[in-house]
């Protein structure tokens, strides 16, 4: 089988723009978290396709950090960038910026690490590019995914034994 050739991540890399309005309102009055977010998983898809060129689907989000609140009228950024590429599944980083459009003032609101699984025609697993890794940041990226991973699986070992004991 022919190994197809490393996708630099920034050629997956994408960006989503979405102006809060009063639909997107908790009853605190901030952005509702589940806004933030299917927002989060919806460019996190878009980098996944973009990399593997397939339908994904999401297998699991790893974590999801609410930083600071996002107001009402702010304008919100959310970058999603390939991490690692794995068999069939890619982790990617999503993070969420929120502009205040008024002051220009731009806060680090979330960042969040999801799982993205290719899928073929048939709907099953398939086989996605490897990640060409080259700057520092990236190196970085990457070796933050394996240790995820690495955690995950060790982690669904562990509750798996004790369950058997
Ligand atoms: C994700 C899914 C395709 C995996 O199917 P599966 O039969 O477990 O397939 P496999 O065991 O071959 O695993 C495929 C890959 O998914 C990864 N995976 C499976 N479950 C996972 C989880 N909970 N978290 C992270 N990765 C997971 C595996 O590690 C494997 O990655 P690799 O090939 O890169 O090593 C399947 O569980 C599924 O369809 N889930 C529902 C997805 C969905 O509906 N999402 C919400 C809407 S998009």
């Amino acid at each position: 089988m022919q190994v197809p050739s490393p996708r630099k991540a920034a050629d997956s890399s994408s960006v989503l723009v979405r102006w809060m309005g009063l639909v997107d309102a908790n009853s605190a009055g901030y952005v509702h978290g589940g806004t933030v977010m299917k927002l989060c998983d919806e460019v996190a898809g878009l980098a996944a396709v973009r990399h593997s060129r397939c339908r994904v689907v999401t297998a699991g989000m790893d974590r999801m950090t609410f930083l600071e609140p996002i107001h009402i009228g702010e304008l919100v950024t959310f970058t999603a960038s390939v991490n690692a590429a794995w068999r069939t599944s890619m982790e990617v980083g999503v993070r969420v910026e929120s502009e205040n459009p008024r002051t220009g003032v731009v806060r680090h609101t979330s960042t969040a690490y999801l799982t993205m699984v290719a899928l073929d025609d048939d709907g099953r697993p398939t086989g996605v590019p490897p990640l060409g890794v080259g700057s520092a940041d990236e190196q970085r990226r990457e070796r933050e995914a394996q240790t995820r991973r690495r955690n995950r699986l060790a982690e669904r070992e562990e509750l798996l034994r004790d369950r058997d004991d």
